[in-house]
């Protein structure tokens, strides 16, 4: 019925998997492999709430085919801690409370994460242009900017 083998590499795990060729590596992750940390907001590239990383690089799962994520690393929410160990940009989160109700947060995580390693995050004002694309609807934003600038320094 039109679908395909997509064979994907998601924290280190290989999926296969049978999906309509157009599905997007978001709706995949949630709907899919019940991975639902990744979160839906805007479907279309404006809210930064479904950002993940392929092969280390942030990107809008909702703007990326399933089909176009094979033969690379993803990684999702899910995939950032080591067992019990935290991150060490979710443990800043949590110190600086960096979020309200949430929603926005893992995606707020995926890119600090890739703030910090791309090294975007050297002054305040950097890293709120590169973590412009990741909307808040709470505000937090003082907070988040917080937690990514520890981790930086
Ligand atoms: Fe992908 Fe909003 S859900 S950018």
């Amino acid at each position: 019925s039109g679908q395909i083998n997509v064979s994907l590499n998601i924290n280190g795990q290989a999926k296969n998997l049978r999906l309509e060729p157009r599905t997007t590596l978001l709706d995949t992750l949630r709907e899919h492999l019940d991975l639902t940390g990744t979160k839906k907001g805007c479907d279309h590239g404006q809210c930064g709430a479904c950002t993940v990383h392929i092969d280390g690089k942030r990107v809008n799962s909702c703007l990326t085919l399933a089909v176009m994520a094979q033969g690379k690393q993803i990684t999702t929410i899910e995939g950032l801690a080591k067992g019990e160990e935290l991150h060490p940009m979710q443990e800043a989160f949590l110190k600086h409370d960096g979020f309200q109700c949430g929603y926005c947060t893992p995606g707020q995580i995926m890119s600090g994460v890739a703030c910090v390693k791309e090294g975007h995050a050297t002054t305040d004002d950097q890293a709120r242009e590169w973590m412009s694309g990741n909307i808040c609807r709470c505000g937090a934003y003082p907070n988040i900017l917080a937690a990514v600038r520890e981790v930086a320094n």
